[in-house]
């Protein structure tokens, strides 16, 4: 679908962000044919540099981050809507050559690729020196604040300048293929939606597992830890896809209405029903103590827990959550156990387990549902549960071996004007007001997370709390 015409102005231009992920995501959607000829990408940051030094950078990171061969022609065109200013975000430097470079007339955006505590101040010079508008978009990115007051705080910042209707902030989970496609699932089928709910789904299990551990960004992970890194948001908006009442319309705030609703659903959390975990050294890989913290860091690279929904619709069904560094695979998965059936007709032919739907959001994306089948063969009646299984990569050929990364389409919907994949500022705090009392628990209690190896799947004491519950965890592979 192509793309009205645009300015985008890229705050932090020169860093890991913009290299990584924006600067790669515009490329590709030039290459489908969604950057109109005449768009403009400005980047903008401190360092002292011009154009031509700034496209190279770009082209770099893009070819690096990309993987797109350095002299791809189409690179070097995509480059030709790159430019840049040197500003100075706490002075005056710079602001005027950035208002002589935007036309008016066009959709205009500024992606705020900075921290935090910048927000305010550019802001405040794009409204000041007059070259932000009521038009003008603003996108900004995770961590929105580091608690319930800090958050309030940025919203109130942003606020002073622009309506939340011109405010994309980003989760980048939600840009995910994958993610999206939960609510495809959920409303555009009739098969799911009837068994939606406590009656008939057991529990709820969500998993998002990576490989890496925190090498290189300790200084920032250690004063976050899993819980305000990855469950207040990316989790959280998982969470809320998959628990939220059908909204009347795919529009942005009505999506956005039934998140909120089921942020202020949750139950405040047991102190039972949440494990923290941190990494040890195993052989060659190292721990977390080596890789962040100073040996003492009680900040936890792994958490589990039990979470309720206290409505009519899961009244019942736990959510259980689970995220980690350094586990023993890379995935990401949300599988639904429905319950069992309610009684068997068959003797002696196996019991029928409960059907389970799980949802791969990375890596191999796609579904599967298992079902119970009669074993084949003369043998009589015999029961096994098979797989249906969908890998979109399969299922939907070139399309979907070629998922675009999340920034691709975030992006795209700035420049629409579609803020249905975007955090409200009062979900955010929503968010906040729920893990708050979660971290200031821990910080009180001044216990250690439990250790678990690098590369395994996580401490015992997980294993222990669907134990418990007589369920299990699934395997990490
Ligand atoms: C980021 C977190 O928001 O998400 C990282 O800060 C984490 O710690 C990353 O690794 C995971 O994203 P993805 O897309 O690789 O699953």
């Amino acid at each position: 679908i192509p793309v009205e015409d645009f300015d985008l102005v890229i705050f932090g231009a020169t860093g890991d962000l913009a290299h990584r992920k924006i600067l790669p995501g515009l490329f590709k959607r030039y290459v489908a044919g969604q950057v109109p000829e005449s768009a403009q990408i400005i980047g903008a940051a401190r360092t002292e540099q011009d154009d031509a030094a700034f496209r190279d950078m770009a082209a770099a990171a893009i070819a690096e981050f990309g993987g797109v061969a350095r002299d791809d022609p189409q690179l070097k065109d995509f480059l030709r809507h790159l430019s840049y200013v040197a500003i100075d975000a706490q002075g005056e430097g710079g602001w005027s050559a950035l208002k002589g470079k935007m036309r008016g007339g066009v959709v205009q955006a500024f992606y705020f690729s900075v921290a935090p505590a910048l927000f305010g101040d550019i802001a405040e010079r794009l409204a000041g020196h007059g070259i932000a508008d009521a038009d003008s978009r603003i996108v900004v990115e995770k961590p929105f604040g580091r608690d319930l007051s800090s958050a309030k705080a940025l919203n109130q910042t942003l606020a002073q300048h622009f309506d939340e209707h011109q405010i994309y902030r980003i989760d980048h989970y939600l840009g995910k293929e994958t993610v999206q496609n939960l609510m495809a699932v959920r409303f555009a089928n009739v098969l799911f939606e009837p068994l939606w709910n406590a009656q008939f789904i057991d529990h709820v299990q969500i998993t998002v597992a990576e490989t890496v551990g925190v090498a290189g960004r300790g200084s920032y992970y250690d004063k976050s830890g899993a819980i305000r890194d990855m469950v207040q948001n990316h989790m959280m908006q998982l969470l809320c896809l998959i628990a939220m009442e059908p909204p009347y319309h795919f529009d942005p705030d009505a999506v956005r209405d039934e998140k909120l609703k089921v942020i202020r659903a949750l139950e405040p959390l047991a102190p039972g029903d949440i494990v923290r975990g941190q990494y040890q050294a195993d052989g060659d890989e190292p721990g977390y103590p080596q890789d962040a913290g100073d040996g003492h860091s009680r900040t936890e690279s792994y958490v589990a827990m039990k979470v309720r929904i206290s409505n009519w619709r899961w009244q019942g069904t736990p959510f259980y959550l689970r995220t980690g560094k350094k586990l023993r695979a890379r995935t990401s998965e949300i599988a639904i156990t429905f319950k069992e059936p309610p009684h068997s007709i068959f003797d002696d032919s196996g019991t029928p387990k409960a059907n389970e739907l799980v949802i791969r959001l990375q890596p191999n994306e796609g579904m599967n549902l298992k079902v119970m089948i009669k074993e084949p063969g003369p043998g009589g009646m015999r029961l096994v549960q098979v797989p249906l299984d969908m890998s979109f990569a399969d299922a939907l050929g070139p399309d979907g071996q070629d998922m675009p990364d999340a920034y691709e389409r975030l992006i795209m919907d700035v420049i629409r004007g579609n803020q249905t994949l975007f955090m409200r500022g009062d979900e955010v705090e929503a968010a906040w007001a729920w893990t708050d009392p979660i971290i200031a628990a821990w910080e009180e209690g001044k216990q250690r997370p439990e250790p678990y190896d690098a590369g395994s799947s996580g401490p015992e004491e997980a294993l222990r709390l669907m134990h418990r519950d007589n369920r299990r965890w699934r395997e990490i592979r």
